[in-house]
């Protein structure tokens, strides 16, 4: 188990749009795992490569199902609308109010470089936006229409 280091709002490298994974090697399996490794040992339900500070279009997901890597991710359908609070293991310390679709179809590559497409409704459809975009280099924070603290009653 290896752990990165999470890098925190202000840092330029969360600001940088991310480059299309084309090599699917050791060292991006390497990468996936660390990202899996990072994400658990935060509490997070997902994480993007750029977080460890890798401008590369990889992200991780898991909202209590088992992890699932996505590599070059694109949304390719988009249903309904839901507001709710999310927070970002690069923004901690801050929930903020943000509209998501209800539902989702994502469109990958697994880490051997294969096709695959997931759907994801509610949490799932929330954190497949939230880490797609980290690979714009957009953070929930631009899109938030309120913040609250972590002990907000707001939350529960
Ligand atoms: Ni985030």
């Amino acid at each position: 188990m290896a752990l990165r280091n999470i890098r925190e709002y202000g840092e330029e490298v969360l600001r940088k749009k991310s480059r299309r994974v084309t090599v699917f090697n050791e060292r991006l399996h390497m990468l996936i795992s660390d990202m899996i490794d990072t994400m658990k040992d935060a509490d997070g339900v997902g994480l993007a490569a750029p977080q460890v500070g890798i401008v590369k279009r990889v992200i991780v997901v898991d909202i209590g199902e088992g992890p699932i890597e996505l590599i070059n991710p694109e949304i390719t359908y988009r249903e309904g609308e839901e507001i709710k609070f999310e927070g970002c293991l690069s923004v901690p310390g801050l929930f903020g109010e943000v509209s998501r679709p209800k539902k989702v179809k994502v469109k990958a590559q697994d880490k051997w470089g294969n096709l695959k497409e997931i759907e994801g409704e509610d949490l799932l459809a929330r954190a497949l936006c939230h880490e797609v975009d980290h690979l714009e280099g957009i953070l929930f924070v631009d899109k938030a229409i309120k913040f609250v603290k972590p002990d907000s009653e707001e939350l529960r």
